[in-house]
C-alpha cells in the first residue's frame, strides 16, 4: 500500500519571513503517520531551507534541458542539487498562463523520468468542456499525450492530480459523483496504457479543497490525497485536511 499524499502547492505565495512562520506553526501540529505523507511545493527559492524540515519538498516548475543558455530557468539537476525530491508537471496555470502545451509537457515528463525524479502530473478540464460533456475525452488526450513516451518500468515515479480548472481557486469543487467518475476513468486509462502495475499509481484530487469539503472528497474511491493551493497557506487549515485524510 502506498502512502496517501497531502501536497501543498504554494504557487507564487509567501515571502521568507512568512515561510519561517509557516514552518514554526506547522511544527506545532502532529503530522506523524505510517499511512500518509506531506509534500510541500514552495517557491523554488525556499527548497534548500525547507528540505531540512520536511521529508518531501518539490518544485512547482522546471525547464527540461539539463543546462545551457536558458535565462531565468531552473533545471532538474539544479533543483535536485538543492534538495527537491519531485516536481509538478502540467498544472493548468502553467498550461494557460505560460502557454505550456501538450508537446512541452511531454518533454517535461520525459526529462523527469530520465532523471528518475518523481512527479505529479496534473490534468483537468475547463468549464465549457465539462458542460459540453467532453471532459473525459479531454483528460484522455492530456494524459495520453503527456505519457506518450513514458515507460512502465518508471511507474513508481508517477502520481496524477485531477484538477478541474473551474475548481481551482474558485471555491467551487467537483462533487463526489464527478470525482468518482473521473478518478475511475483515469485509473482505467492508466491500466490500459501500462497494465496492472498502474493500479498503484496514486491519483490525487485538486481544486478548492478545504476543511469543509475534504471528508467527502477523500471518501471517493481512488482518491489517494489532494494537491492543495489556498488551504495550504495556513498550517492550521492544512492540518485540518491532514486529519481528514
Ligand atoms: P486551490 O489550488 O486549492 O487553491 O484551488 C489547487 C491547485 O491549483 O493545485
Amino acid at each position: 500500500m502506498r502512502n496517501k499524499i497531502l501536497a501543498a502547492n504554494w504557487k507564487m505565495n509567501l515571502t521568507l519571513p512568512e515561510v519561517e512562520l509557516w514552518v514554526k506553526k506547522f511544527n506545532g501540529f502532529n503530522w506523524q503517520s505510517d499511512t500518509k505523507e506531506v509534500r510541500v511545493y514552495p517557491s523554488a527559492l525556499f527548497i534548500p531551507m525547507l528540505q531540512n524540515n520536511f521529508s518531501h519538498v518539490g518544485a512547482q516548475n522546471f525547464y527540461y534541458e539539463p543546462s545551457g543558455a536558458f535565462t531565468g530557468e531552473l533545471s532538474l539537476e539544479q533543483l535536485s542539487s538543492v534538495g527537491s525530491s519531485s516536481v509538478l508537471i502540467g498544472h493548468s496555470e502553467r498550461r494557460e498562463l505560460f502557454h505550456e502545451d501538450n508537446a512541452f509537457i511531454t518533454q517535461k515528463v520525459k526529462a523527469a523520468a530520465d532523471k528518475n525524479l518523481s512527479f505529479i502530473l496534473c490534468c483537468g478540464e475547463n468549464l465549457a468542456q465539462r458542460e459540453g460533456k467532453t471532459h473525459l475525452h479531454f483528460i484522455e488526450q492530456q494524459l495520453k499525450s503527456a505519457l506518450s513516451s513514458f515507460d512502465r518500468s518508471k511507474l513508481s515515479l508517477l502520481c496524477i492530480a485531477y484538477e478541474p480548472i473551474w475548481a481551482i481557486g474558485t471555491g467551487l469543487h467537483a462533487n463526489a459523483a464527478q470525482i468518482t467518475e473521473m478518478h475511475a476513468f483515469i485509473r482505467s486509462l492508466l491500466l490500459e496504457l501500462f497494465g496492472s502495475d498502474a493500479s498503484s499509481v496514486p491519483i490525487l484530487y485538486g481544486g478548492s479543497v478545504n476543511p469543509e469539503n475534504a471528508a467527502s472528497i477523500f471518501s471517493c474511491p481512488e482518491v489517494a490525497g489532494a494537491l492543495v493551493g489556498g488551504a495550504s497557506l495556513d498550517p492550521h487549515v492544512f492540518h485540518q485536511l491532514w486529519e481528514q485524510l
